[in-house]
């Protein structure tokens, strides 16, 4: 199984990517989201959009993404 991280905002707005952050490695579960919906990385603050995957800045590559089906019994996961 991918070690991924997976977010559900207030809207009901879901998003999946890789759970470990490409500039240098750390856990991306440990961080935060933002405003912006993009989850901020604790260990030097990048911040990556949750439904492209793509840095703020582009200073490290884009995470990977899974896609996201949501139905009446459940919310799955497009590993
Ligand atoms: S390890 Fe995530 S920003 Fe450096």
């Amino acid at each position: 199984m991918k070690n991924t991280f997976a977010w559900c905002g207030k809207e009901k707005n879901f998003a999946a990517v890789s759970n470990r952050c490409t500039h240098n490695g750390e856990s991306l579960s440990k961080g935060k989201v933002n405003f912006a919906n993009e989850i901020v990385c604790p260990l030097h603050g990048y911040q990556f959009d949750l439904r492209t995957g793509r840095e703020y800045q582009q200073r490290a590559a884009d995470l990977e993404t899974f896609p996201i089906k949501i139905e009446a019994d459940g919310v799955y996961i497009g590993l």
